[in-house]
Parts: C-alpha cells; sequence; structure tokens
C-alpha cells in the first residue's frame, strides 16, 4: 500500500515526478488557495501534508488527521507549523531551507534598487503616456554605491545579501542573535553592531530574522524613531516582524525616507496607509523564481519519500520524533 498524501498545491512536474512511483498523491489543482474546511476534510485519512506557508498546520489540523505522519512546508519559514503541536504527536514537520537564499538575496536587491531609485514611480510615469520627456531633476532618487546597509539577521540569505552589497562598495554591518564566525565577517566585510547603532547608521535596512515570539513586531515605533530620516526599510523575512501601523505612522511623519516591502502582517492584506509612492510593493515572490520554487517542491517532496523509505528527511525540525 502507498502512503496517501495531500498537496495543497498541484506543484512542479518535477516534484511530481518524486512523488508518483511511491506515493498516492490527492493535489489540490484549482487556482486559488484550497479553503480551510478542504483542507481538514482532505487530510482526514492522509499520511502525508505537502503544504504551503498559507495553511496553518495546528492542533486543528493534526486532530483531523489521525494517520498522519509527516507535515512537509514548502518554504523556509515554518512559523504556519505548530512544530510543538507536531512532536507531541509524532508528526515530522519539515521545511526547504537553503535552496532559496540566493534567489531571495537577489530580490532583496531588487527592492532595494527599486525604492532608492524610485522604479516604480518610473515605471508607471512611462507608462502613463503622460511622461513629457528627460528633466534635469526628474526622479531623482538616491544613491546606493558607497552607502552603508544594515543587515538585521545575518544567515544564510543576510549574508547573501551582504555578499551582493561589496559589488557596490557599500559598507555592510549587521546584527544578529549570534555574531557571525571572524572568517565570515572578513569575507564578507561585514561589521557586527548591535541593533540600536545599526538603526542610527544604516542608509538602508534589510531584514533577515524568521518570525519568533521575540521578533514579532521587532520594527516598531522606537525603532523607526532611531533610524535616520534618510534611511529605507527592506522587508523580505516576514511581515509581522514590522508593526505596520508604526512603519504607516513613521512614513507619515518622515521619520524614514520610504520602504520596499515583499512581505505583510495579514496576506494579502496591504494597509492603505502603506500605497504611497516612497513604498515598493511586491506579493510576496523573493523566491519565486521557477528554478527556485521547483527546488522548494522537490525539496518537499524528497521529505516525504525519505520518511516512507525508512530514511530521515534531511529537513526534519524536530527530528525528535524520528525513529531512523
Ligand atoms: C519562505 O520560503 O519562507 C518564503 O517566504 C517563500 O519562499
Amino acid at each position: 500500500m502507498k502512503p496517501k498524501v495531500f498537496a495543497t498545491h498541484s506543484l512542479f512536474d518535477a516534484a511530481r515526478e518524486i512523488l508518483k512511483d511511491n506515493c498516492e498523491v490527492e493535489y489540490w489543482t484549482r487556482p486559488e488557495r484550497p479553503p480551510r474546511d478542504e483542507v481538514l476534510r482532505r487530510v482526514k485519512d492522509k499520511e502525508a501534508l505537502i503544504c504551503l506557508l498559507t495553511e496553518k498546520v495546528n492542533e486543528e489540523l493534526l486532530q483531523a488527521a489521525p494517520k498522519l505522519r509527516i507535515a512537509a512546508n514548502v518554504a523556509v519559514g515554518f512559523d504556519n507549523i505548530d512544530v510543538a503541536a507536531c512532536t507531541k504527536r509524532g508528526v515530522v514537520a519539515t521545511n526547504t531551507p537553503g535552496v532559496l537564499d540566493e534567489t531571495t538575496a537577489d530580490f532583496a536587491w531588487t527592492l532595494l534598487m527599486a525604492v532608492a531609485r524610485r522604479l516604480g514611480e518610473g515605471e508607471a510615469l512611462t507608462r502613463s503616456g503622460n511622461w513629457t520627456g528627460w528633466d534635469l531633476d526628474q526622479l531623482v532618487g538616491t544613491d546606493v554605491w558607497g552607502k552603508t546597509l544594515g543587515l538585521v539577521g545575518f544567515g544564510r540569505i543576510g549574508r547573501a545579501v551582504a555578499q551582493r552589497a561589496n559589488g557596490f562598495r557599500m559598507r555592510v554591518i549587521y546584527t544578529d542573535a549570534v555574531r557571525a564566525p571572524a572568517e565570515v565577517e572578513n569575507e564578507l566585510h561585514a561589521e557586527f553592531m548591535e541593533m540600536n547603532a545599526l538603526l542610527e547608521e544604516a542608509d538602508f535596512i534589510s531584514v533577515h530574522v524568521p518570525l519568533l515570539p521575540e521578533t514579532r513586531g521587532l520594527f516598531d515605533a522606537s525603532k523607526f524613531r532611531r533610524m535616520r530620516p534618510t534611511a529605507f526599510l527592506i522587508n523580505t523575512a516576514r511581515g509581522p516582524v514590522v508593526d505596520e501601523a508604526a512603519l504607516v505612522a513613521a512614513l507619515e511623519n518622515k521619520k524614514i525616507a520610504g520602504a520596499a516591502l515583499d512581505v505583510y502582517e495579514k496576506e494579502p492584506l496591504i494597509p492603505p496607509g502603506l500605497k504611497r509612492p516612497n513604498v515598493v510593493l511586491a506579493p510576496h515572490i523573493a523566491s519565486a523564481s521557477l528554478e527556485t520554487r521547483t527546488k522548494m517542491a522537490c525539496m518537499a517532496a524528497e521529505n516525504v519519500i525519505a520518511l516512507f523509505g525508512g530514511r530521515r528527511p534531511e529537513n526534519a525540525l524536530n527530528p525528535e520524533v524520528l525513529k531512523v
């Protein structure tokens, strides 16, 4: 008997190929995300769930899925999964670390450049038919090269962002709960700083921390007060790391120069106060290259295959539930 799997997305061909011989997979193939009651209904008889960050794997879902042995998230962030509840029920939870670092770093830079050089406004003007031609002070932005980049979170993605900054001859400063080894700092020309000093010195602040109880609302009014009025905030991590009401107030009161966001507190809701010319808005697509999203889906599929093949899923978040 092949294990029964519910995948809340049709995934990509390469991932389906990995699953096809060894699992009986029911795919959610409709373009919209599955409604909650549909997810709960479909997991009832399943031993594995392959899910996206839009699905909550919590006590309610675990109760609805008494046969579940693995919840494989197609994302590196796993704030949608109650790992402790999974562990209590002996369900392995997995994520997709490593494969999206470079792609996400590319996109953090895309946002940074776009907000600094007013690309959103420029694109809108060019398309509008209202562009009357070149002018000396038209859409003048802010230089990126030679400025100070502050990284909040210096894990794999933060470091990949730092690496790109060297090409822009920027000074790189970072803060993290754990200081990086000296050889990493030397290689990336990155300087460790306490949060407050970083906030005061950076021209661009890019956020790369996971969403944890201690990072929820990390960027609040007190942080924005410390930032330079010429500084920009870039967030490709998780929306709730930034208090959006405080961000809107900081923008309104010109405490900071602008922001570029890929993630939001209550996706897909975008507070009207964020829809301003000096804010670049993207729909949570930092890892969305075909190559990377395919790798993420394949990694989740491999985690499922490993478990049912009697091997340790490589990306188990709670390896203590594994017997192998
Ligand atoms: C993740 O993986 O956590 C991203 O938010 C989506 O790639």
